[in-house]
């Protein structure tokens, strides 16, 4: 298993991969682009053909091509794996972990599922009454295809009958798959789905996972649900599921941006009106998931959902949640139809520049709230302010928050003072709200002086093996501390192996901060001999000073309780340092 990591790895193109998401320009020995996992306007993000390896010196994420693969979709390493390995054309011999021989197989049987539904909608005879109904909603050929809709046969055992007689699956597992359900009296199963519309629903790597299925207006029934979902299964998880991620996902990462609605329904249409950056939450309720899921693409949310009091609670999540990962909120105004489905449909143009004409989302709740209450009374500004102050309360950056208090004050007519004190007592908690916990900052890591500089040094001498063995005795006397210290004299004592060879072959509690000081280094060629030589005479001197400070210290102590002899011993260690900071300033001249 481990070899056939290592395989893949070898055999995959990193600076190929991650150009797919990133844009990528080749910089001295690396590659550069601006970091797909944070944003930011001069590229940080690096990443090394020679060593396999990404580093991101703004957001600290980093790692070899499964790492990338893995942070970037949202997949397992075990599905990075067998997607590189595909690409490499490496077969993996080992098998999947505990359970991953059935969702192998499921995931065939949805695949299969997927076919067959689409096959019934666009060839069959029994699908041409759904056809009609979605070519008459709009729907074109076009989207049916991309989106894989299909239709399920009325009649209780199509879809049983065709995977257990014609694909020879058992029962048991496509009930596990959630297709199929067990019948309550007698024996065998019947169909889940049955004349409904069928949206596959895909993970992100484009596999069908779970179906949500339409029922057909002229099938419709009393106590039949409109839209029927899959349960949760091994495969589909709701929280984790975004309608139409897969399809969006590139255009999200493109424009940073991803438009939120409702509905299958809603996103189809969306998507065919050119805004193809749509996902849909599929009637649940925006989770924690969906919104990391796009928080790794885009920074800012446009949501796009009913301005009903649903809707409205929906907003107030949402900003909850994206506040949290610092993405921005804007609300889609929705007019001229109930449904982005309807507007989309109606005028595709006029639905993408209403998602242009998004406004911020406090503007939006402003607006909302001043509409529905009338600020001219007391009992209309208490509602106003309830409906308000919530949402101001939850912005983390301060001057954002000021600004928006002070933008509502005036709209209000009142005081920013008045409006300032509500939102602290509403943040203090005396209200119930909860404030958020913050998302884990980036840490800054209080690195001193040191240590940057022996990392610096440790790159410069990975890439310089030939300055190696003149500059080890200048360490002599002096002590190297922590990882980069001892990654340091272990590379001075190498005074030939290559970068790569080094560090493979270094213990495995230094191959970090060895990685990190290969891939920090200078991505022009143009550090000379005697930059990597002043950076050495720099450290030198800056761990003399530091030892210096530490025995003048104990000297001190030694001189007020009498110790003399300490004194002096003391005393000759700090002439000695003296010497040889001397001793090696002189080298450089
Ligand atoms: P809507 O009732 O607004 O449906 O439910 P819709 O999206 O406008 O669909 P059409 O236009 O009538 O075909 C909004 C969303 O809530 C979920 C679905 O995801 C739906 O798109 N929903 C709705 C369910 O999960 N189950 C239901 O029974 C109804
Ligand atoms: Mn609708």
């Amino acid at each position: 298993m481990e070899d056939q990591v290592e395989e893949v790895k070898r055999k995959t193109d990193i600076v190929g991969i991650v150009g797919q998401y990133v844009a990528l320009k080749k910089m001295g020995r690396h590659h550069k682009g601006l970091c797909p996992f944070h944003g930011e306007k001069t590229p940080s993000f690096t990443v090394n053909e020679e060593m396999g390896l990404y580093k991101c010196f703004g957001c600290g994420a980093g790692g070899d091509v499964l790492n990338f693969l893995m942070e970037i979709e949202g997949i397992d390493f075990r599905d990075a794996l067998e997607r590189l390995a595909e690409k490499a054309g490496v077969k993996l011999v080992a098998k999947r972990f505990e359970g991953g021989d059935q969702k192998q197989k499921l995931l065939e049987i949805m695949d299969i599922a997927a076919r067959y539904y689409h096959w019934q909608l666009t060839e069959g005879k029994g699908g041409e009454a759904a056809l009609k109904y979605l070519l008459d909603r709009g729907i074109n050929q076009k989207l049916i295809k991309t989106f894989n809709i299909g239709f399920a046969l009325p009649g209780w055992d199509h879809l049983t009958n065709y995977l257990t007689k014609k694909k020879s699956y058992q029962e048991e597992l496509l009930e596990k798959a959630g297709l199929i359900n067990k019948k309550n009296a007698g024996q065998g199963y019947f169909d889940k789905f049955r004349g409904r519309i069928m949206f596959p629903l895909l993970d992100a790597g484009g596999k069908v996972v779970g179906f949500s299925g339409r029922i057909l207006p002229s099938l419709e029934k009393e106590n039949e649900p409109k839209y029927l979902n899959s349960p949760e299964t091994e495969l589909y998880h709701k929280g984790r599921m975004l309608f139409g991620f897969y399809q969006a996902k590139q255009t999200i990462r493109e424009k940073k941006r991803a438009v939120l609605v409702e509905g299958q329904m809603d996103l189809v249409s969306s998507y065919g009106a050119g805004v193809s950056e749509s996902v849909a939450i599929g009637g649940t309720a925006l989770t924690e998931d969906q919104i990391t899921m796009i928080s790794r693409l885009a920074k800012t949310i446009y949501l796009a959902f009913d301005a009903d009091d649903a809707g409205i609670l929906a907003i107030k999540r949402a900003v909850e949640m994206a506040e949290k990962r610092e993405m921005d909120v804007k609300v889609v105004q929705i007019e001229g139809g109930k449904d982005p489905d309807e507007v989309a449909r109606k005028n595709p143009a006029l639905w993408k520049e209403m998602v242009e004409k998004a406004v911020d989302v406090y503007e939006f709740v402003m607006t909302h709230a001043m509409k529905k209450y009338d600020k001219g009374n007391v009992q209309g500004i208490k509602k106003i302010t309830e409906e308000v102050v919530p949402f101001l309360a939850k912005i983390e950056n301060s001057v954002v928050r000021e600004l928006w208090m002070r933008k509502f004050a005036e709209r209000l007519g009142v005081e920013v003072g008045l409006v300032r004190s509500e939102v602290e007592r509403m943040k203090s908690g005396k209200t119930g709200i909860t404030k958020p916990e913050p998302v884990k900052k980036i840490e800054e890591g209080v690195e001193n002086k040191v240590e940057k500089l022996t990392k610096r040094l440790l790159g410069g001498l990975l890439l310089q093996p030939i300055l190696r063995k003149q500059i080890k005795p200048w360490f002599e006397k002096t002590t190297l501390i922590g990882a980069s210290g001892k990654a340091l004299k272990l590379v001075m004592s190498q005074t030939e192996e290559s970068p790569a060879n080094l560090i493979e072959a270094a213990p495995s509690e230094l191959k970090e901060v060895l990685q990190e000081a290969y891939m920090a280094e200078g991505s022009s060629e143009n550090t000379t001999d005697k930059d990597i030589q002043e950076l050495a005479i720099q450290l030198v001197r800056e761990v003399i000073r530091e030892e210096k400070k530490v025995l003048m210290e104990e000297m001190e102590t030694a001189r007020k309780e009498g110790r003399e002899e300490d004194e002096d011993r003391l005393f000759a260690k700090v002439n000695e340092l003296n010497r040889e900071e001397s001793r090696i300033v002189t080298f450089l001249g």
